[in-house]
């Protein structure tokens, strides 16, 4: 493969949750605003949104709403937002109060929209030596965090942006006959091949855990987590649902 310094940055990249005691300068701010402001955009709708939180009551709110101490501590917190609410403004306020900017399908697109921006901005706060790490606990408690940040519409993740204090090992990923595919999908997957990547897997420490090996891959799959219970995430789909953003099939 080639390299060149953005190639090897993205390569390169691991979470960091784990910041010194210093905040973004104006000048990485506004460098990161215009990245976020300059990433493509479905119908050139620019339905993605960017909120830096600064209110200290905020963040610490934010904080006990994810559980994860380095949520809203050192460095700058930033949630990125589908924002559904300002084109709908436009068209009401232009009298065209039809919903039409308010649908499934324009929901999926500023969640791409959403997606990408916080993407970019991501590769730009590598590229300029800082970490960051995302944060989707921002809809552990959806209802909740819509109150906290005061929004109109839901956030979709949050990122913890700042001057790294620690250095994670690079997390291995499926070998990539997994994950890409040449000309056509592979369906027949056998779930024996994946032993040796399960064993690779263990012998990555996670940070978080002081010097604890994590599960295997198949074992975090299959795992008490992602076993059904009911959690607050489950209001998530319901008020989307009632939002008219979720299945709003005719
Ligand atoms: C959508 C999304 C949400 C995430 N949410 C959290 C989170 O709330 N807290 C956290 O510590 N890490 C979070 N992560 C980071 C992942 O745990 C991390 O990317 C993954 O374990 C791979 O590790 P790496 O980023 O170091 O390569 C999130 C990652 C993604 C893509």
């Amino acid at each position: 493969m080639l390299h060149n310094s953005t190639v090897d940055a993205q390569i390169n990249h691991r979470s960091i949750r784990k910041f010194k005691d210093e905040v973004l300068n104006k000048e990485q701010l506004k460098t990161l605003y215009t990245v976020f402001q300059h990433t493509a955009t479905s119908m050139f709708m620019q339905n993605a949104s960017l909120l830096h939180v600064t209110d200290p009551e905020q963040k610490k709110k934010i904080q006990e709403l994810g559980n994860q101490k380095y949520v809203g501590a050192e460095g700058d917190l930033f949630i990125f937002i589908v924002d559904l609410y300002r084109n709908q403004q436009i068209r009401q306020q232009l009298g065209k109060d039809d919903g039409r900017v308010h649908t499934t399908d324009i929901f999926f697109q500023a969640m791409e929209d959403t997606l990408l921006a916080f993407q970019n901005v991501a590769n730009a706060v590598e590229s300029m030596g800082l970490g960051y790490v995302p944060l989707g606990t921002v809809n552990d408690h959806p209802l909740e965090m819509l109150k906290t940040l005061n929004l109109p519409k839901f956030p979709v993740l949050g990122m913890q942006v700042g001057v790294p204090d620690q250095e994670p090992q690079l997390k291995p990923r499926l070998p990539l006959e997994y994950t890409c595919f040449e000309g056509s999908y592979k369906k027949d997957f056998d779930v024996k091949d994946l032993k040796d990547y399960d064993d690779v897997v263990t012998t990555y420490y996670d940070l978080r855990d002081a010097n604890r090996r994590i599960d295997s891959f198949t074992k975090q799959i299959t795992g008490k987590k992602l076993d059904n219970h009911e959690t607050d995430r489950d209001q998530l789909p319901e008020e989307l649902h009632k939002q008219g953003l979720c299945l709003d099939w005719k």
